[in-house]
């Protein structure tokens, strides 16, 4: 049977910490195609640790390219018009593997892993000159949060690990990089990358010569030869090994915020996006300018778009907590048996009824990054139900986005006049009419909402040698499909809000006491 041709295709993979998914789009009318999505395990072997098995988050990609390609098939869709992969991942997570034997050396140490609190503090205490040294080359705060001081404490901690460094078998790299590398053949001359905004997110990165950085690095004691090639994330990396779609190149890479911020098409300076995942994250577009903050934000690289292309920089408001306190009352307090069901909870009561649920399960990042913070529900009463405490958990997502705002705001000087949203929680309507009470201001959701895979194919598609995909200003535009205005008065919302941070307050220093 004659399949049907539908013009360039380019696939996006999708590597978050909650699910793995494969994306397929056309590229002349950036159309989704089919996708294929599979939820992972997280792992927490003690208070605290957060970990996820490499091999798992491999395998799962391969088995979302398999059932894609699969579906596509079964939509009389030809696979070979697949010119192209992106990659976008969760950042920061580490992974560490044997080039040998292709396998990975220690479990990944997730980004919102804590272990590492000791080894900051002892860090900070050997901070050469000033403060600033390692924020100003990085744009970062030195914090559990990125990989060098997970990466510092495998060093220090597992010993065959240590070994296999000394021995030159081991190569270290964020989830894209390990990714990249198995894919592109693994132990058979496999691709050792990654892009300049996973680098941006190392802790090791000078995010201004766009390069490994030698002070880092000999000041975290991390050996320069484990660490990944830096790309732009817009160029092939390498060519696919095995299965359905073997040959096709790699040829997009982008931590998912970035990849969101380009499939939003925040191009412009002054542009930004919000995207609601396990954590959430607004990053603001500055331009070919490093801005750094004065409130807790991050600066960090938004993308580089090809070998030549000048690399545009972000200021990032960081929340650790957003949609993992929805997975936390269904898998651990077991309220809920879906996470949409969340939704229905607190439609039915349409209000919190004084309960404020602060979410500090990893300490809190910004605009605090305040480590010893954990997670409090305060203002219950007697007549409090699981619908509040269902209201509570998606108003904290709501207030903690407006605590970044309210940074974003001062630190630009130009307040936003709405908020543009993606990720899977954007579904929640609840939750977008909360968050544009809260920030009182309109928030506008997308008709296209996989923005992250968007990004991530973008990159691939536009990549020279690939040159599927226009990244001309006319061909870049956002189709707004929702927009959710404030419905109450701005001294209600501050009332609220002002609630909220007694509670913050109150969620401080607790891992101390
Ligand atoms: O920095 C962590 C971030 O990249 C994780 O994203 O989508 O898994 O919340 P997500």
């Amino acid at each position: 049977q004659k399949k049907a041709v539908v013009g360039p295709l380019v696939g996006a993979v999708v590597q978050g910490t909650n699910s793995t998914r494969f994306l397929v789009f056309n590229s002349k009318t950036a159309d989704l195609l089919s996708h294929h999505q599979v939820e992972l395990t997280q792992e927490f072997p003690k208070e605290g640790w957060v970990e996820q098995d490499p091999k798992e988050i491999l395998q799962s990609v391969h088995e979302c390219i398999d059932r894609t390609c699969q579906k596509l098939a079964e939509l009389s869709v030809d696979v070979s018009n697949i010119k192209a992969i992106g990659v976008s991942n969760q950042r920061e997570t580490t992974v560490i593997w044997d080039k040998l034997t292709g396998e990975p050396l220690y479990n990944a140490v997730a980004w919102l892993d804590l272990r590492t609190q000791p080894t900051v503090e002892s860090l900070s205490k050997k901070i050469p000159g000033n403060n600033n040294f390692v924020k100003s080359k990085t744009g970062l705060p030195l914090s559990t949060y990125f990989s060098a001081v997970k990466l510092r404490w495998i060093l220090d901690n597992v010993r065959h690990v240590q070994k296999a460094v000394e021995e030159g078998r081991a190569l270290f790299g964020t989830i894209d990089s390990w990714l990249i590398w198995s894919l592109t053949g693994g132990v058979n001359g496999g691709v050792h990358g990654t892009d300049v905004t996973n680098a941006s997110r190392t802790m090791l990165f000078n995010i201004h010569s766009l390069e490994w950085d030698k002070e880092l690095c000999d000041f975290f004691e991390i050996p320069m030869d484990i660490l990944p090639n830096v790309w732009s994330s817009s160029e092939i990396y390498g060519l696919m090994k095995a299965g359905a779609l073997e040959g096709v190149p790699i040829s997009g890479c982008l931590g998912d915020q970035s990849a969101a911020l380009v499939g939003q098409m925040c191009f412009q300076e002054g542009q930004a996006k919000n995207t609601y995942g396990t954590g959430c994250f607004l990053l603001y577009n500055t331009g070919r300018k490093c801005v750094f903050s004065e409130r807790g934000l991050l600066t960090t690289v938004a993308y580089k778009l090809g070998r030549d292309k000048p690399a545009c920089y972000a200021l990032e408001g960081s929340v650790a907590i957003a949609g993992a306190v929805i997975r936390w009352l269904r898998d651990n307090l077991g309220i809920i048996e879906t996470s949409e069901e969340i939704e229905i909870l607190a439609k039915d009561v349409g209000t919190s009824y004084g309960c404020y649920f602060v979410p500090a399960f990893s300490g809190l990042y910004g605009p605090y990054w305040e480590p010893s913070a954990r997670g409090i529900i305060c203002g219950l009463t007697q007549f409090t139900s699981k619908n509040h405490i269902a209201f509570a958990a998606l108003e904290s997502v709501c207030f903690q986005t407006r605590e970044i705002l309210d940074a974003m705001n001062r630190d630009c000087g130009i307040p936003l006049s709405h908020l543009q949203v993606d990720g899977g929680m954007t579904n929640n309507k609840i939750l977008m009419q909360l968050q544009a009470d809260i920030l009182h201001i309109p928030v506008m959701k997308p008709a296209m909402t996989e923005t992250t895979a968007l990004g991530a194919a973008m990159a691939a598609g536009a990549a020279e040698g690939v040159g599927v995909w226009s990244l001309k200003p006319e061909d870049l535009s956002v189709i707004i499909m929702e927009r959710f205005e404030p419905q109450i008065k701005a001294t209600e919302s501050e009332i609220r809000y002002a609630t909220w941070k007694k509670a913050v307050m109150k969620s401080m220093g607790w891992a101390t006491t």
